[in-house]
């Protein structure tokens, strides 16, 4: 294939993202993992599969990264999930670490790739990717909005029994408890959700969307989702492999947009190609910009606990 994704970290977000990029015939992709044997098997197995899934994606698995050079893309997943009673932001000492270290190395081999962050605080580990990277704002983006947005359409096509297909939502801010759905840019067949139900309905979903990743931790007790964010990110990454030009909403690096200076936070992006291609601002009412200030006074509140780490 043409194109190649490096997907740094093996385990369930990893592999399931591997698995996804291969089976949609997107790229090659080179699976990374500190643990030895495991990306190498994890490679192997999902190529072992290929003849009887049709695709012709090659499948590596590596513990350094030479195998990475030259790709199109790096999807870093690498670092611990939360467990039951954890919030995204206690992972914040962990991951940072470990996020730093593996961009440093994505960008030694791979100068011009594009980096979709999925490690946990996302926000903040975007600002750490940004910094450790050296890349220009365009390339270094996080994947939360795409995923916070397909768990409210999924909520919205449960509660109104019509398509999955049918629905779109937009999910704006931080990738935590204080999100940002936006029932009035959501919709179901071009229909405001507004028209569809009542506000006591819509706020149950929003609050459902605003705690999917814990409910699904709750049920796991051993870790946190990954089929939904594995399919988030490989979303983003076809935009950018076929220069779609999709607006998704992503964290992408803010320097004055919706009245923010130097701050990670989930917008709606156009990508394409060329990554993060322009930022796409929104009206919002004084109530969503309430909300989304005070999303944005969260990822602050991290950038300060990076700053002492
Ligand atoms: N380099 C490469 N891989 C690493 C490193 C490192 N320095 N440190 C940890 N890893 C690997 C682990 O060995 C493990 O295989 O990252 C992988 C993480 O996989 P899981 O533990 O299964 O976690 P997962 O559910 O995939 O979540 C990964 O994504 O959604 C976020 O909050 C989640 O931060 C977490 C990340």
């Amino acid at each position: 294939m043409d194109k190649k994704v490096t997907v740094v970290g093996a385990g369930h977000v990893g592999a399931t993202a591997a698995q996804r990029l291969a089976e949609k015939g997107l790229s090659d992709v080179v699976l990374v993992d500190i643990i030895e044997g495991v990306p190498q098997g994890k490679a192997l197995d999902l190529m072992e599969a290929a003849p009887i899934e049709k695709h012709d994606s090659q499948l590596t698995g590596a513990n350094a990264y030479e195998a990475t050079a030259g790709s199109d893309i790096a999807i870093i997943t690498a670092g611990i999930p939360r467990k039951p009673g954890m919030s995204r932001d206690d992972l914040i000492s962990t991951n940072a670490g470990i996020v730093k270290q593996v961009t440093e190395q994505i960008a030694k081999y791979s100068p011009d790739c594009i980096l979709i962050i999925v490690s946990n605080p996302l926000d903040a580990m975007c600002h750490v990717a940004y910094e450790a990277s050296g890349f220009p704002k365009n390339r270094v983006m996080g994947m939360a909005g795409v995923l916070d947005s397909a768990r409210f359409r999924t909520f919205i096509a449960m509660e109104l029994n019509v398509s999955v297909e049918n629905t779109h939502a937009f999910v704006l801010g931080g990738h935590g408890d204080t999100m940002v759905p936006l029932p009035r840019y959501s919709t179901v067949a071009g229909i405001p959700i507004t028209e569809l139900m009542t506000p006591e309905r819509i706020e149950a979903l929003v609050d459902r969307t605003a705690n999917g990743g814990a409910e699904i931790v709750g049920l796991l007790k051993t870790g946190s989702a990954y089929y939904a964010p594995a399919s988030a990110s490989v979303e983003m990454a076809e935009a950018i492999l076929k220069d779609k030009k999709k607006i998704l909403p992503c964290a992408a690096l803010l320097e004055g947009e919706y009245g923010y200076k130097d701050l990670f936070i989930g917008v709606p992006v156009k990508l394409g190609a060329g990554g993060v291609e322009e930022i796409i601002q929104i009206d919002l009412t004084a109530d969503e910009k309430t909300a989304l200030d005070k999303s944005a006074a969260a990822v602050e509140e991290l950038k300060g606990v990076l700053a002492k780490l």
